[in-house]
């Protein structure tokens, strides 16, 4: 919606009809999809007046189930379910589907489904496996589709989410989150009340952002910012992030450099959960350090933060990727602070596309506002770690090789072996049939410049400022050469890892994760052209201490983007 220029929010499911009409500016709802069947013990629920108000409503896919189900339609419980693309037929013309004509692709992700519709709702829409795609009562003003507009793969989506939201509701484009900047920094100056604010900075798009708006509007005597250098970053980060925070004017910026105490910490670590923990205790005691050294706990100063819009909706399903953020909150000391409420979140509304738009109106470098994302913990959990020594076995089509990595398979973690192939397959789903049919595996990997398969082994390894440092070149390796062909450019992210697999003198191996993706919660890995792939795996082997280059093959789920 807001991509359209049309401001949203997101509430809670339970959210009572009279909460919402007490808003004048709602034009209308959207009742989005979910995991859950509406048969379910505490599905999520909607209050029934929200359909019987006026307002007109969408719902997507468990959207549309669920105002089917309270509306007296019947709702069929499926055991297989649909997903992927499907070819969308219309039956009937509608305003939702205004300017969309012909057979549509569209993308489909249910187990149950429509099986007949309230009275008085006329279906719109099928497909060979779901006759009742799409319903609606347009005297009520109540819409929905068992297939997601929203996202790319169904081509015609923001035409008919725009058909909602401008026919339907009669919404007016007038949302533009880079002209809120003024008002954003007179409502910093207004909560800072002549105070300061002190930052901890990642070095990433949010927190440079927010700190960029607070050095705006109060001035860089008053705005203070700390980044930490754990040594687990990639190569030239810490110069980085100081390059451009002098180049924002940012005279008070501190570098804390903390590379011997986090070495120190992770000396024995080798699980992915210990590693992390690791990591989150000792960034604590690195914040508390600082905190109270320093004397940002007096009433003089409150703590800014870079907070998003989707770290702040309850439901969001991004706990994971704020692990490092949940140990910062722990802190007594910014507990505290959280406590007597003296925290700025200038960014708690905006999504980080708008947070991006934001960042590009303030001036800030394209270099840093396109980064891909980077993950707080860093190289500690792209440099696997490894107790046993081990050797591949065969496994039918390939090898079973001795070393776990992360997964998720049906909504639990896995920690499995990979399975290396010798070669691309031309199907692009081969790789997940793979994984489907060995249980012991939850990724495919091709080895496509490595010695012979068997006469490799896996071997004890540990997070060493060897091996970190060997990962670091091979990432630098990897990002030359994706940004100076644009690799870069048609990929949301290329985590470079280091596995404990290789030879008596060459004891690691390199594995490329180049993934396409939105948000992080599922990503599908990308083919890099023969002949950049060719140059990177050349270099890469010329390492010291790199034996082979394999390419991961598999989507999210069944593995995760990192292999920790
Ligand atoms: P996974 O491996 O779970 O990763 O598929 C999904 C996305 O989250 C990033 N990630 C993190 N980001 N702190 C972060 O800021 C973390 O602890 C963390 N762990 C994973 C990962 O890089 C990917 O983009």
């Amino acid at each position: 919606m807001r991509d359209l220029g049309v401001f949203a929010e997101v509430f809670p499911s339970e959210t009572h009809a009279s909460a919402l009409a007490s808003h004048a500016s709602v034009k209308g709802v959207i009742i989005s999809g979910g995991p859950s069947s509406v048969y379910d013990p505490g599905s999520p629920a909607i209050d029934p007046r929200l359909l019987s108000s006026g307002v007109p409503v969408l719902g997507i896919c468990y959207g549309q189930q669920l105002m089917a189900h309270l509306l007296g339609g019947t709702v069929e419980k499926g055991d297989r379910g649909e997903y992927g693309f499907a070819q969308l037929d219309l039956a009937t013309e509608d305003s939702l589907f205004r300017g969309v004509t012909g057979p549509q692709q569209v993308w489909m992700s249910h187990r149950d489904l429509v099986a007949a519709p309230p009275a008085g709702f006329r279906v719109l829409a099928s497909t060979v496996t779901c006759p009742i795609a799409a319903i609606s009562a347009p005297d009520r003003h109540l819409y929905g589709v068992q297939f997601h507009p929203e996202v790319a793969h169904t081509p015609s989506g923001l035409q008919i989410l725009s058909n909602f939201v401008f026919d339907i509701c009669g919404a007016v484009r007038d949302w533009d989150p880079a002209g809120q900047i003024q008002a954003l920094e007179a409502r910093i100056r207004e909560s800072a009340a002549g105070r300061s604010v002190f930052f901890f900075v990642s070095g990433g798009v949010d927190s440079t952002v927010a700190y960029t708006l607070c050095l705006n509007s109060l001035g860089p005597d008053r705005v203070h910012g700390a980044y930490v250098d754990t040594g687990l970053m990639r190569e030239g980060e810490t110069d980085f992030v100081r390059a451009n925070f002098a180049a924002l004017g940012a005279s008070r910026f501190q570098v804390e450099h903390a590379e011997p105490q986090f070495l120190a910490a992770l000396e024995r670590a080798i699980e992915p959960e210990q590693k992390r923990h690791i990591i989150g205790e000792e960034f604590v005691k690195v914040q508390q350090r600082i905190l109270e050294t320093q004397r940002f706990l007096d009433g003089r100063w409150i703590l800014g933060q870079g907070t998003i819009y989707p770290d702040t909706i309850e439901s969001g399903g991004s706990a994971k990727a704020d692990l490092i953020k949940t140990h910062h909150n722990r802190v007594a000391g910014i507990q505290k602070l959280i406590d007597e409420g003296r925290v700025i979140e200038p960014l708690s509304s905006f999504y980080k596309d708008e947070v991006r738009a934001i960042g590009r109106e303030l001036g800030l470098a394209p270099a840093l506002l396109d980064r891909h994302p980077f993950p707080g913990p860093g190289l500690a959990i792209r440099c696997l770690c490894g107790e046993e020594s081990g050797t591949p076995i065969k496994a039918g089509e390939g090898w079973l090789l001795p070393v776990r990595s992360v997964g998720v398979q049906g909504d639990s973690r896995t920690y499995r072996a990979a399975l290396a192939i010798d070669d691309f397959p031309s199907e692009l789903e081969e790789a997940a049939h793979l994984v489907n049919r060995n249980e012991a595996v939850n990724r495919v990997v091709v080895a496509v410049r490595t010695p012979p398969i068997r006469t490799m082994s896996a071997h004890p390894a540990r997070l060493t400022r060897e091996r970190l440092s060997r990962l670091r070149c091979a990432d630098a390796i990897v990002r030359r050469l994706s940004h100076d062909s644009g690799f870069d450019r048609q990929i949301w992210q290329f985590p470079v890892i280091l596995i404990p697999f290789g030879t008596a003198d060459r004891p690691d191996s390199v594995v490329l994760r180049p993934v396409d993706s939105v948000d992080g919660m599922t990503a599908n890995s990308v083919r890099m052209p023969a002949e950049l792939l060719d140059r990177m795996a050349r270099e890469l082997s010329e390492l010291e201490g790199v034996a082979g280059v394999f390419y991961d093959l598999t989507n999210k789920p069944p593995a995760t983007i990192e292999w920790e």
